[in-house]
């Protein structure tokens, strides 16, 4: 049976992703560059530095700052981020996340979060669900972003559990990737054109439960023996 499991927080635990898009997007748009949704789903998961590079290159604009200027609209886009979530609060919590997060922790299973968000830790205030988390990664402290595995690795052994034996769960194709390469099991949250058709996938965060990772846990533990 699995031990652990490490959640992605934005766009899995809360629908933050698409104030993500907002933010990178009113700013795109100043710097003159049009991002739409297909560009964001390269942008979720993506640490906000590996971001703002994507849509410069998005942009031919990859040249265009100096490493202050770099920083200034870095910031640009965090202060407005972070005026869009101020007013997150409990009833923002995805459907079905604060049952699973109770479940895991009548079944003693460790919870990690395994965010690329700075915001993270707010964000877990303002919903007031911290209390179920028992490591948070400090995403300042890893050598490399999503897709690399870091960050999973790390949440697997702040909670002092086999990354093996944890599942990760993950609404962007950079967080799916890392998750693979950790080690840990993948699951979904979206759909198999943007996540890949190889993993166990959930439309709705509603469909997550204790028993449908269980059962999945099991299936792939039955067909990996056979
Ligand atoms: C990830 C989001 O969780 O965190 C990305 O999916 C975001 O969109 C990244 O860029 C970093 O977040 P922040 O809040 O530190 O800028
Ligand atoms: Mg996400």
């Amino acid at each position: 049976m699995f031990r652990g499991v490490l959640f992605d927080l934005d766009g899995v635990i809360t629908d933050t992703a698409e104030y993500h898009f907002l933010a990178w997007k009113a700013l795109a748009d100043d710097l003159g560059i049009s991002i739409d949704r297909q560009l964001n789903e390269k942008l979720k998961g993506v640490s906000r530095e590996d971001s703002l590079k994507t849509i410069l290159k998005f942009g031919n604009k990859e040249n265009s700052f100096s490493s202050e200027e770099f920083a200034a609209l870095m910031k640009r886009k965090n202060d407005l981020y972070v005026t869009m979530i101020q007013h997150v609060s409990p009833t923002d919590v995805y459907p079905g996340i604060q049952s699973l997060l109770d479940e895991l922790h009548h079944h003693k299973i460790k919870i990690a979060l395994a965010s690329a968000s700075k915001n993270g830790p707010t964000l877990l205030k303002k919903m007031e669900i911290e209390h179920y988390f028992d490591t948070v990664v400090d995403p300042s402290s890893l050598k490399a972003g999503k897709p690399a595995p870091d960050i999973f690795i790390a949440a697997a052994n702040q909670l002092h559990i086999p990354v093996s034996e944890c599942i990760g769960i993950e609404d962007s194709l950079a967080g799916i990737q890392a998750i693979k390469a950790s080690g840990a099991f993948p699951i979904g949250v979206g759909d198999s054109e943007n996540l890949g058709k190889d993993i166990t996938l959930v439309k709705r965060t509603s469909y997550l439960s204790f028993d449908f990772l269980s059962q999945t846990w099991k299936k792939n533990a039955a067909t990996a023996k056979n």
